[in-house]
């Protein structure tokens, strides 16, 4: 209780930081590096704080913001044998022998066993559902234990929706199991309008509509806790890239030409 406490205090003190007017140069340009708590939407953050006693509602809800379940940053690592260099194979077997708690970040396209010809994968990208999350949970699980305390994992997963099965949902929960914490969800938007409209033999029907997305997820998790521990002197991202990314909603549209570029995965931004 004490604990809670003292960071209700701390949280309190931070709140009060930050919604203080901005320096005017610090609103105005927009080229200057960002700085935590430089935050230059006041008007939006006053709105955002019409819930009183939010601190205290937030403790009694029991949410993940405040968990830290180490707090002292990871052991250096040496990756020099891993570093500036690109490993092909089963990523299973190869994250098997990288050492844990070493890796920031993880960003990952698993196959969606939609059926698809990959030139590595002799099951045809079609396995039944069941294997197929078995298999994403034994790479899951060298994921979680690679990633360093405070460091973050990146799925972009997109359900095989004639299929009925909500992978993005299932491997969140997957990740949750293995004691992930949620941090978020990105809306993909593709721009797909190719996808289908309905099931075959359904055409201005109710009796089996198709919902149609344009849209991919990208699930976003970190291990151990929600702050990324570093050191601040590191950042270089400017307050209008930081203001820009941390929108949850991406438009970003696959490449016209892939074929010319003889690349099966490239988008346009
Ligand atoms: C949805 S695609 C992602 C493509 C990726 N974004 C890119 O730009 O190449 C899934 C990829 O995972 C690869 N893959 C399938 N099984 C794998 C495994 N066990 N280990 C590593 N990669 C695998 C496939 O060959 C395919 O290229």
């Amino acid at each position: 209780m004490k604990e809670a406490k003292d960071m209700m205090k701390k949280s309190t003190h931070s709140l009060k930081y930050k919604t203080r007017k901005p320096k005017k140069h610090l609103v105005k340009e927009e080229s200057v590096p960002f700085k935590p708590n430089h935050y230059s939407d006041v008007k939006l953050l006053q709105r955002e704080r019409k819930v009183k006693n939010r601190i205290e509602k937030e403790f009694i809800r029991g949410g993940t913001k405040y968990q830290v379940i180490h707090h002292s940053p990871d052991k250096p690592v040496d990756l020099s044998k891993w570093s500036n260099r690109i490993i092909c194979g089963d990523s299973e077997s190869v994250l098997k022998e990288i050492p844990s708690n070493s890796i920031d970040i993880i960003i990952t396209s698993p196959p969606y066993n939609f059926g698809l010809d990959y030139d590595s994968d002799h099951k045809n990208d079609a396995v039944k559902w069941e294997d197929y999350f078995v298999k994403l949970n034994q790479v899951w699980t060298e994921c979680a234990r690679v990633l360093k305390t405070g460091g973050r994992f990146c799925v972009n997963i997109q359900p095989l929706f004639s299929d009925y099965i909500p992978t993005h949902h299932m491997v969140s929960k997957q990740l949750l199991d293995l004691g992930l914490l949620w941090k978020g969800e990105i809306l993909w938007e593709k721009n797909n309008y190719n996808c289908k409209y309905t099931a075959w033999g359904s055409w201005c029907s109710p009796s089996m509509p198709y919902l149609k997305y344009t849209w991919e997820f990208v699930e976003i998790f970190c291990k151990g806790s929600h702050k990324k521990f570093g050191s601040s002197n590191k950042i270089d991202i400017r307050g209008d890239e930081f203001k820009k990314w941390v929108y949850a909603k991406w438009v970003i549209a696959p490449e016209r030409n892939m074929k010319e570029f003889g690349h099966p995965a490239m988008f346009r931004n």
